[in-house]
């Protein structure tokens, strides 16, 4: 039903921020996640793992990480933040911080020992996908936490590949096959320690490189990736060349390959203006998880020429026209979309954060 709920994933902070020439201090993306954690937005993508030579703008993601390990969090409810990484070694990053949150809890709370099972990873509440679920106090990091009346994050990984040989090569240097090798011990690992790993395909709807694309490609991804272990597919639009009809068939596809809506996001860029168009096919459809960048921010550095994702404020105000739910503050996100423009010195993407900003 169009009231339903609708999960917002904002991919500003990474997707949005990680094609940026100028270097943005550390200080300004730690602000700007801060400020997307007080309008009612529940999942952050915050940052990444990648080499650095290729992507200088993430290099500060383990500092944002820190940030949100150390923080107690302001917001009501606890905030998933999402990392994405490549491979092992950005595994093995990113782990690093997030052990060294281990012995000692944030604000120097011990946590508690792991549960059977684990080889000791941190008691960080990676368990609720409700968006309005509040954590139970069954443990005992979690009743420190009720007493000091904060929450927890909810830390999550993505890992990243796409539908077409080529992109694949540019994107992360490695075949599609070799993608889905590296994933492997990612995914055990992620399974060991209880974090949640959410799986892109991108280029799904056409290849800067290879043009068309099969959407049965696409669904033999996804369903790897989701035997693999993955609990979430993200369906990457990189070129913003998806259309209407387009993004009908794929999901259909997807439906047949045996894909449950339930285990997909969309993620639409806005390189021709159809990002809202195919969101609201695949909200028809009964897709209820969507990405989006406050401000339109971004562009993918291997996609020559895409814009960003579709602008969140956009795509909250045209779900809540349609009668769904996303818990997010429109006048609130739109200063955050005000703002972190003017920070960066550009345009802001979105028409209806502009629309409300000049009210
Ligand atoms: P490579 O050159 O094949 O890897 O890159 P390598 O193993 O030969 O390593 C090269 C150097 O990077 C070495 O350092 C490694 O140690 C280091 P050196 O010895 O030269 O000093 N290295 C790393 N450093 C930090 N973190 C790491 C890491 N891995 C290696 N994780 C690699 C392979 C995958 C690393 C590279 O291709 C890469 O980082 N690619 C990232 C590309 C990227 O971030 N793209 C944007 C995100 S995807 C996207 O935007 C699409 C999406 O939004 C959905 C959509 O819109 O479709 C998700
Ligand atoms: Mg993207």
């Amino acid at each position: 039903r169009a009231t339903d709920h609708v999960r917002i994933v904002e991919v500003g902070p990474r997707d949005g921020l990680q094609n940026e020439k100028k270097s943005i201090p550390v200080a300004t993306k730690i602000e700007l996640i801060e400020r997307l954690a007080q309008t009612g937005l529940q999942t952050i993508e915050a940052g990444s793992f990648v080499a650095p030579k290729w992507v200088p703008q993430m290099a500060s993601s383990a500092e944002i990480l820190e940030h949100v390990l150390d923080t107690p969090p302001r917001s009501p409810r606890p905030i998933t933040y999402q990392w994405l990484l490549p491979n092992a070694r950005g595994l093995d990053n990113f782990l690093s911080t997030w052990q060294s949150r281990n012995t000692l809890g944030q604000d120097g709370y011990p946590t508690p020992p792991p549960s059977p099972g684990t080889d000791g990873g941190p008691a960080l509440n990676t368990s609720s996908q409700d968006p309005n679920a509040m954590p139970s106090a069954s443990s005992g990091a979690e009743a420190m936490d009720k007493e000091r009346g904060s929450s927890k994050p909810n830390i999550e990984i993505s890992i990243f590949t796409a539908a077409t040989e080529t992109f694949t090569q540019k994107n992360t240097n490695c075949s599609i096959a070799e993608s889905l090798q590296r994933f492997e011990p990612i995914m055990a690992r992620a399974k060991e320690l209880d974090i949640p790993v959410r799986a892109y395909v991108s280029v799904a709807l056409g290849c800067p490189f290879e043009g068309n694309v099969d959407p049965h490609k696409v669904a033999r991804l996804a369903v790897s990736l989701l035997e693999m272990g993955a609990e979430e597919i993200s369906i990457g639009d990189t070129t913003g060349t998806g259309t209407a009809p387009k993004t009908a068939e794929l999901l259909k596809t997807l439906s047949a390959a045996g894909v449950e809506n339930s285990d997909l996001a969309m993620h639409f860029h806005d390189t021709y203006g159809q990002a809202l168009v195919n969101a609201v096919v695949a909200l028809e459809h009964g897709i209820r998880t969507f990405d989006a960048a406050v401000a339109g921010l971004g562009g993918c550095p291997y996609s020559p020429g895409a814009t960003g994702n579709v602008a969140t404020e956009d795509l909250v105000h045209c779900f809540h026209s349609l009668g769904a739910r996303t818990g997010v503050d429109m006048e609130m996100l739109a200063r955050v979309g005000g703002w972190i423009s003017e920070e960066l010195g550009r345009e802001n993407e979105s028409r209806a954060g502009k629309a409300v900003l000049a009210q």
